[in-house]
């Protein structure tokens, strides 16, 4: 199968053309859109019909699947932590009003998927069943590239540092430390600087929802010093935002890039199914 990869901006995301996801790829073409995911860091299939099934085979080709893991809340009194490997990200609620997903509505700023784990995932997949008439794009930057954009001085103070991150299942609030437990929600120190593990580049491992504190540091230094480094993950001139469409699927990397999601309405229907491979413990990376 002939694939075209279209780059969608300089420094992120590529459009791949030529591709019916529903059928099982040849390994010249899986090997072709492998190397373009970690070229471009986020890619875009439009016009697909795939089930469940499908998604997962194509995702497949990336990795081992990644299992979806419950919030300590939700365990079970057996103590299992999984439910498959899909999860709707919708704000549809049922007659009784409950949620038939995650992530509801609104905003989601800028955020690394599982980066309080000891092992993220490696990557996300998104596939678009329902949509609002408007907003609801899902934004991917370049962390390379933001690694790259820190002031000297700046990056130099921040060499083998850790940042902790912290999942207390908000999606548009800065994590405060005063008057959060620790204790009761998923959290991990982990390098400010990673290595990925395709590729062998640098990224920066910071976001503004997750990123809660610098290790070695004094709060407010902190809290300003990350405050800098938002403004550079979230540089329009690093990011790609995703008009969603009907039948498209959006994969990114999660370990050199993090994602956002701009407002919609919330009285609109959004459905997408996500799913997502498995990673390897992050490693750092020292200055080169
Ligand atoms: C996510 O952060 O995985 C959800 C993105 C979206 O709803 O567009």
């Amino acid at each position: 199968m002939a694939i075209s990869v279209r780059p969608l901006t300089p420094v992120v995301g590529a459009e791949v053309e030529g591709i019916d996801l529903s059928q099982p790829l040849d390994a010249e073409t899986a090997a072709a859109v492998v190397a373009a995911f970690d070229r471009h860091i986020t890619l875009v299939f439009r016009g697909q019909d795939i089930t469940e099934a499908q998604q997962l085979a194509f995702a497949a080709h990336f990795g081992p699947l990644g299992i979806r893991r419950r919030p300590p809340k939700e365990y079970g009194a057996a103590g299992e932590t999984t439910r498959g490997h899909t999860m709707l990200v919708t704000n549809i609620r049922d007659a009784a009003e409950t949620r038939a997903g995650s992530y509801g509505d609104g905003e989601m700023w800028f955020h690394h998927d599982s980066c309080y784990y000891e092992v993220p995932n490696r990557a996300t997949f998104l596939y678009a069943m329902e949509l609002p008439s408007r907003g609801g794009n899902t934004c991917v930057n370049n962390m390379y590239a933001a690694c790259e954009n820190i002031p000297d001085a700046l990056r130099a103070k921040l060499e083998g540092r850790r940042v902790l991150q912290v999942h207390d299942y908000k999606r548009r609030e800065r994590i405060d430390l005063d008057a959060i437990d620790l204790g009761k929600v998923l959290h991990r120190w982990q390098p400010i600087f990673v290595r990925h593990p395709a590729t062998g580049k640098r990224a920066l491992y910071v976001n503004r929802l997750m990123s809660a504190a610098i290790e070695g540091m004094e709060r407010a230094e902190s809290e300003d010093v990350l405050a800098q480094l938002f403004d550079i993950v979230e540089d329009p001139a690093i990011v790609y935002s995703h008009e969603w469409r009907l039948g498209d699927l959006l994969m990114w990397d999660n370990i050199c890039s993090c994602h956002a999601r701009t407002d919609f309405p919330a009285e609109e229907r959004r459905l997408l199914r996500r799913c997502t491979i498995e990673g390897v413990p992050i490693e750092a990376a020292r200055a080169a």
